[in-house]
């Protein structure tokens, strides 16, 4: 059987080598704490939980959904980002549901990119992007990302050879893997250059909510004649604690939000719509859940940055995500030895930062979703691993 030339030039899944690492140290019967995955240990708040009950005995919502969303849940995210962002949007054709934003952005690239077309992707970045590019035979160039630019792409230096090339950019603030964030100067930035180059910003918003220390991130459409370019990924995973749903949305330009539905209209037949009631039930309720999850991140943030700072590694606490991003100390260059490193001594994973890309060598990342007694056991090791003391 001879596979697709795009399945066999698919990258290791991400966490493919943790997952090995991982079975080893299970099979030498050690207690592996990962920091890896970004997937909220906190439940779906009760409330939003009991709207997807109540749906589930409703005959209507055991039928196909229609690919773009109910007009309710379509009205819902329009109300959303009216309250939350100050954007008016027209929830019909500006707005499209998505199976999770994944879902979307992996097939987005379906909407743009023709075979050799140029998509420009931010290293290190969620590899999602560079994946859709991929199965449309794109090619991906890489905008190389640096702590000394607060992790934001120095757009100017795009050689105009490849931005006349280019037909779309992914941007992702507050960002994954490095917790940076960007403001609304930044975007306005961003989308200037856009219009200069004629190129689509599909801006990843995934973390708007999991911010700390008062930071409220922007959506990029809050810059005047952003839809004019732009579309945006959103979804209620991480808001909401919902990533087990499967639920999100697709904002902006109406000619990219109605191209992307007929793409899906072809692939998938929508989000189930008992999962479309619980999340009308999310976006129109109190952000009090939110305020209270944000609290629980920022408690743990604040002992992880304690502890890898102990470690040596130079750590800013970030102030959006659900990672601390560090960089590794003085003298390890290898972000992959130094995972396996600290899962050999102490049990604890943590995430190469190269898994997202070249430029993330040098750096690692620790989700902060794991339940606080995990974290200190962790915290506890990997302190016993900085003095010099066995972890386990
Ligand atoms: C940057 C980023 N975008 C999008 C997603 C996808 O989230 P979902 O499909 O649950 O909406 C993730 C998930 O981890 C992410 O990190």
């Amino acid at each position: 059987m001879q596979l697709a030339k795009r399945v066999e030039a698919l990258p290791p899944y991400l966490f493919a080598r943790i997952s090995e690492l991982i079975a080893e140290q299970r099979a030498r019967g050690v207690d592996v704490i990962s920091f890896g995955i970004g997937d909220p240990d906190l439940p779906t708040p009760g409330y939003i939980l009991d709207s997807l009950k109540q749906a589930a005995d409703e005959p209507a919502n055991h039928r196909y959904p229609e690919t773009e969303g109910l007009p309710e849940f379509r009205a819902a995210v329009a109300r959303w980002y009216a309250r939350r962002h100050g954007v008016a949007l027209d929830s019909v054709r500006e707005i499209v549901s998505l199976v999770g934003s994944k879902e979307g952005i992996g097939h987005f690239p379906l909407v743009l990119v023709d075979p050799g077309d140029v998509v420009l992707i931010t290293d290190p970045g969620y590899p999602v992007y560079e994946i859709g590019t991929l199965f449309c035979g794109g090619e991906s160039v890489k905008v190389p990302l640096r702590e000394e630019d607060g992790w934001l792409p120095r757009l100017d230096d795009v050689p105009a050879e490849v931005a006349r090339r280019a037909k779309l950019i992914w941007l992702n603030y507050p960002n994954n893997p490095t917790g940076a964030v960007a403001d609304l100067a930044f975007f306005e930035r961003a989308v200037r250059w856009a219009r200069a180059h004629d190129v689509v910003i599909a801006h990843d918003l995934a973390y708007s909510e999991v911010t700390y220390d008062g930071y409220v991130a922007p959506s990029i459409l809050e810059v005047e004649g952003a839809r004019d370019v732009a579309i945006e990924f959103n979804s209620l995973s991480k808001a909401f604690n919902m990533t087990g749903w499967r639920v999100g949305m697709a904002v902006g330009n109406a000619t990219l939000v109605d191209a992307l539905r007929r793409v899906k209209s072809n692939l998938d037949s929508g989000v189930p719509q008992a999962v479309q009631q619980m999340a009308i039930t999310a976006l129109d309720g109190s952000t009090e859940a939110i305020a209270e999850h944000n609290a629980t991140y920022v408690r743990r943030r604040d002992r992880v940055v304690e502890v890898l700072r102990a470690l040596g590694l130079r750590v800013e606490p970030p102030r959006a995500s659900l990672y601390v991003w560090a960089r590794l100390p003085e003298g390890q260059r290898s972000s992959a030895a130094y995972a396996q490193q600290l899962v050999e001594a102490t049990g604890v994973v943590v995430t190469p930062g190269v898994s997202y890309g070249e430029a993330g060598e040098g750096y690692i990342r620790l989700s902060l979703t794991l339940a606080d007694a995990r974290v200190e056991e962790g915290l506890r090791r990997l302190a016993a691993f900085a003095r010099g003391e066995r972890a386990l």
